[in-house]
């Protein structure tokens, strides 16, 4: 049997005549450039974040750098944002010129650990940027506690949690929409994943929103009159499109994850060289990534990829030890739960359109692979 670790088409042989529908609507009106769809797609994200605002751009990563730049994350200030991420979640400081502090990330949750990021505050600090990571939100209750203490900006990287739901002040309220902003990506492989790049800025605050609206088109807020040194960074009409053809299945779909991740804890539970994923954060945990963490890990996806099962390692290598961020001066050994986690991490095929066979095969091939 082969099991991809991803793949799009199931999900576009599904809906084909329903996605096939609405890009040749794109393609007839030819309004590609911030056309109807993109409109229609804020409107309805908004709506689905309970945020005031929602500004499509060209993908996550400029959709951080954009947040950044609004929120003064730049220019040799300090923003405290996990050591154990995607890349992009600390670029966007570093882009802007504003300094990357890194802290370590919780065991379980493999979140910004608060605790830490509050000793790592200094009389530079502007910003913190969570990141709600693989399948639960980071703890944003701390988060904004520590925020209001020190008067802090809040920018959540929200790129792979789209329907997370966290328990905040009593109420669920939505990943992204908590801090002054949030932002998703639309990366293909994401909960809500487009067919090409895209991402998305949301926030509660006006100022915010008319800003992010200039600068992704140039900083101008009349056409050819700039106001900023903006970006050119606009979600694509066609991907919009895409996107809100999916965002009609979204509930089934993110349904469809938590059973699979069902179906995996089950068969993994007493597989004793494996720690299955722990839900700790309150709220609504969405199984973007089913992450596990294996004992002989590089072994064992040597062997599942013999077997025709695909797997990524998310992430092999902590920030603080990429060569771009030598300058930083952090050292091994300096984050241990995420040094940790880098060597032992390994995610499962997860999509809705996995089948329980699939799951079956995979769950059978990591038990084959440590009782030989
Ligand atoms: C945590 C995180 N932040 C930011 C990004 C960047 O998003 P994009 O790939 O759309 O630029 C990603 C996804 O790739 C991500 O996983």
């Amino acid at each position: 049997m082969n099991v991809p670790f991803y793949t799009a088409t199931r999900e576009y042989k599904n809906h084909k005549a329903e996605f096939d529908s609405v890009l040749s609507e794109v393609l007839e009106a030819g309004d590609f450039i911030l056309g109807k769809a993109v409109k229609d797609f804020e409107e309805k994200i908004a709506a689905y974040t309970g945020a005031k605002y929602a500004v499509g751009v060209a993908n996550g990563s400029d959709a951080l750098v954009i947040a950044s730049d609004i929120l003064g994350f730049k220019d040799g200030a300090e923003v405290i944002t996990p050591v154990f991420t995607f890349f992009a979640s600390s670029s966007c400081i570093a882009r802007l010129g504003g300094k990357p502090v890194f802290c370590d990330v919780d065991e379980d949750t493999f979140c910004m650990d608060m605790k830490d990021a509050e000793k790592r505050i200094t009389q530079k600090t502007v910003g913190l940027l969570p990141v709600h990571l693989f399948l639960q939100t980071a703890d944003m209750s701390s988060c904004m506690a520590l925020a209001k203490k020190h008067n802090l900006k809040v920018l959540e990287d929200a790129a792979e949690a789209f329907g997370m739901k966290e328990l905040y002040n009593g109420s669920l309220h939505t990943a992204g929409a908590i801090g002054d902003m949030g932002i998703y990506s639309f990366f293909p492989t994401k909960t809500l994943g487009g067919y090409g790049d895209g991402g998305i800025i949301i926030t509660n605050n006006e100022e915010y929103y008319l800003k992010a609206k200039s600068l992704r088109v140039h900083g101008a807020t009349k056409k050819y009159h700039h106001d900023y040194v903006g970006y050119n960074s606009r979600l694509d009409s066609l991907q919009a499109a895409v996107l809100n053809v999916k965002l009609k299945h979204i509930d089934e779909a993110i349904e469809k994850r938590a059973a699979h991740a069902k179906q995996y804890s089950e068969l993994l539970k007493n597989v004793p060289q494996v720690k299955i994923p722990v839900v700790k954060t309150k709220g609504k945990e969405v199984y973007y990534v089913f992450n596990i963490l294996a004992e002989k890990r590089d072994a064992l996806q040597t062997y599942l990829t013999e077997k025709g099962i695909g797997t990524t390692v998310y992430y092999p290598k902590c920030l603080h030890e990429q060569e771009c961020f030598k300058y930083l001066g952090y050292k091994k050994g300096d984050f241990p739960v995420a040094e940790k986690l880098c060597a032992s991490v390994l995610a499962l095929p997860m999509y809705p359109e996995l089948t329980e066979d699939e799951i079956g095969y995979v769950c059978e091939k990591i038990a084959e692979f440590y009782k030989r």
